[in-house]
């Protein structure tokens, strides 16, 4: 037997310290694990950029194009009884205004003006105006306003407001835990609503009916069960 033996020539040869440092000092063909890496974070960060900026647009973005989120013109009470010429406004009647989300009621309806002035609370006495948000403070649901009674009615659950948006007291007359929540308002000297709908004040607790401070209903039913 003999100890020689011949290595074939396809199988591969182990390379020395040398012939690897050489290889490494070598031009890469195509990308390399480094490129690629830095890419990748290039792009990441990209990603991360685009999202915070386009977040940010879409925060700020009403309050830009003067929608929801921003002072919204009204005008005069003139103004919102032509808008809602088939409703009962001059008698305080809400009526609805859906680029502001709200219901703007007269609280006083033997003067027919809104008074000039701000309220930064949106209680309205002063200005004889009250502009409310449709959002049940139940669950959000948008009660509709009863020409039957002149209350405002929460479709989902029952709740009942009376038209300057107070929560009658009472499981009858629904879950709402306060009344419903008012933006700020300010009237300009030619007597013009506008309302601040990026602020908004919570609306008080409930009033049992018969006491000082709720309107009772017009009629002892009405638009809903
Ligand atoms: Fe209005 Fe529930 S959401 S009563």
């Amino acid at each position: 037997m003999s100890n020689y033996h011949v290595e074939p020539a396809h199988r591969p040869q182990a390379l020395s310290t040398q012939a690897l440092k050489a290889l490494r000092r070598e031009p890469v063909e195509g990308m390399s694990r480094r490129q690629l890496l830095r890419l990748s974070l290039g792009a990441g960060m990209l990603l991360w950029l685009t999202e915070v900026t386009a977040g940010t647009i879409g925060f700020i973005w009403p309050a830009l194009r003067s929608g929801f989120g921003a002072k919204i013109r009204i005008g005069t009470l003139d103004d919102v009884k032509l808008a809602n010429a088939n409703l009962p406004i001059a008698e305080g009647f809400p009526a609805y205004f859906s680029e502001a989300r709200a219901f703007v009621v007269l609280v006083d309806p033997s003067r027919q003006e809104f008074l000039p002035g701000e309220d930064r609370t949106g209680e309205g006495t002063a200005l004889n105006v009250r502009a409310l948000y449709q959002r049940c403070p139940h669950l959000g649901c948008k009660p509709n306003p009863c020409q039957r009674n002149f209350w405002l009615e929460c479709p989902c659950h029952g709740s009942r407001f009376d038209r300057l948006g107070i929560k009658a007291a009472g499981a009858q007359f629904g879950p709402a835990p306060r009344s419903m929540d008012r933006f700020a308002i300010e009237v300009d000297a030619s007597g013009a609503l506008t309302i601040d709908t990026s602020r908004i004040t919570l609306g008080p607790l409930p009033i049992a009916v018969g006491q000082p401070g709720i309107i009772p209903p017009k009629s002892p039913t009405g638009c809903i069960d």
